[in-house]
This record gives structure tokens, C-alpha cells and sequence, in this order.
């Protein structure tokens, strides 16, 4: 399968996982959050405004991607640069206030840590398209889409975690269902996270050294 045709697999593996979880945060009801609400006032509709950037981060995110728009709709990638960066600043801020909400310590560091990962990945990415450092662009701007995307990644590890705390524990639940989920959404980011980053790199490991040889090929020093 060609990197075109992965890339909207991606696409549509994403949308798949994330609008059953999006869905219910439009009805702007609290009682059908899956978050447990602590304050009504100020919880819920910071979550409710952390989705909807995070959702704009998401798609936003999908179309800079496409090389064709890239390379010829310049308005376009900035402007849909412009709304990635917003939307990443504000929803990675307000996920900061979330981390507060967080039901345990372990889940608010693991979202601590993955909102400042957001901001800064994107930040450098920001600081390297003012600075026409267009390779350096790239590269971050791989590595906050990755970020981005562990809200999915994460989700979709569940299962194959669910099942993994199964095995490890003798093919039976000691402490039973709840406990099991428990301990399972308490790692599903730092999975997600690691996974995310090796793939990244991975990928812009290999793109150095496709250009590298190309340019060996060509008799181009760099
Ligand atoms: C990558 C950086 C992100 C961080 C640090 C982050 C952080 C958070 C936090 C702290 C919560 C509250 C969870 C709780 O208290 O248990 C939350 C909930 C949520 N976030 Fe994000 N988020 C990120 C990305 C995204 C993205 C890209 C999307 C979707 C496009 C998204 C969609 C949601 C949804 C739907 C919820 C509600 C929880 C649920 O029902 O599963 N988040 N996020």
C-alpha cells in the first residue's frame, strides 16, 4: 500500500475512533459527559471548548499533510497553519485546566505531560516556519501532528491493552472489570505517547536518508 493511500486509511480510522467519543459532547448537556463533571460551570465547558480546538487541530492537521494543497495552495497551508497553531494553543492550555479535573494523579500527569508535549512540539514548528527554516518546519510540525494524535492512538490501544492485562494476569480479573479498565486508562496515553514517537521518528529517520541518497545520487553535497 502506497504512503497517499495509508494516509487516508489514517484518516478515516480517526474520524471512526473519535466522533463516537466527540459525539456526546455536542448535545452540550453535562449529564451525557463521559468525564466525570465536578463543576458544571467551569469543567464542563472548558472540556466542551478543549474538543471542539482539538477537533479543529485534528482536521486542520489532515489537510496539511496533503502535498498537493501544500505545495500548490500556499494561501491555504497558512491559513490552515494559522488555525492548527491556534487551535492547538488553546485547546492544549485549556486541557492544562482539565489536568485539575483529572479523577487520579496518575491520569493528570499523563495529561500534563502530553499538553505540554502539544504546545511545545507545536511551538517549535511555529518558530520554524517564521524563521523560513522549512526542513526544521517539517520535522516538528510531524512531531506535534504525532502528539495530536495520540487522542486516537491511545483510544485504540484500549482494547489491545484490555486484552494484555488479561493475559498478564493468568487469563483471569483478581480485582475485577472495574479494576481492570482502571488500571488500563491509566496508561493508555504513555502507550499511545511512546508508540506515536517511535513512528514519528522512525519516519523522519527514513525521509533524511531518502534525501540523502538522493542527493548521493545526484553528485549533491549536504
Ligand atoms: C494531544 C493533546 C491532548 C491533551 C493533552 C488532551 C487532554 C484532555 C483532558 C485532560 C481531558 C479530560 C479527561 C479526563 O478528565 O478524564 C480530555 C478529554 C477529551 N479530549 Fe482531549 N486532549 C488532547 C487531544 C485531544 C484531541 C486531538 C481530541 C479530539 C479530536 C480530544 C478529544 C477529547 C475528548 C472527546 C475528551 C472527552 C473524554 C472522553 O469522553 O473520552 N483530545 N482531553
Amino acid at each position: 500500500m502506497n504512503s497517499k493511500k495509508n494516509w487516508w486509511l489514517l484518516v478515516i480510522v480517526s474520524i471512526g475512533v473519535m466522533t463516537p467519543f466527540v459525539a456526546p459532547y455536542l448535545t452540550f448537556n453535562p449529564d451525557n459527559s463521559r468525564v466525570v463533571i465536578i463543576s458544571p460551570t467551569i469543567q464542563y465547558p472548558v472540556l466542551i471548548a478543549h474538543i471542539v480546538f482539538a477537533c479543529l487541530a485534528l482536521i486542520s492537521g489532515f489537510i496539511q499533510f496533503i502535498k498537493r494543497i501544500r505545495l500548490q495552495k500556499p494561501k491555504i497551508h497558512r491559513f490552515l497553519g494559522r488555525l492548527y497553531v491556534g487551535s492547538i494553543l488553546i485547546s492544549g492550555l485549556l486541557a492544562l485546566v482539565l489536568v485539575f479535573y483529572a479523577e487520579n494523579f496518575t491520569k493528570a500527569i499523563s495529561f500534563l505531560v502530553l499538553s505540554l508535549i502539544w504546545l511545545y512540539t507545536c511551538w517549535k514548528g511555529l518558530r520554524a516556519a517564521v524563521g523560513k527554516e522549512m526542513n526544521e518546519h517539517r520535522r516538528w510540525m510531524f512531531r506535534s501532528y504525532g502528539v495530536t494524535l495520540v487522542a486516537v492512538s491511545a483510544r485504540l490501544l484500549v482494547p489491545v491493552l484490555l486484552l494484555t492485562y488479561y493475559i498478564l494476569n493468568g487469563f483471569s480479573l483478581p480485582a475485577g472489570r472495574e479494576k481492570m479498565i482502571e488500571e488500563v486508562l491509566n496508561v493508555n496515553i504513555w502507550v499511545g505517547l511512546i508508540l506515536n514517537f517511535i513512528i514519528i521518528e522512525w519516519r523522519i529517520l527514513n525521509s533524511c536518508k531518502i534525501k540523502s541518497n538522493n542527493a548521493q545520487r545526484d553528485g549533491i553535497q549536504i
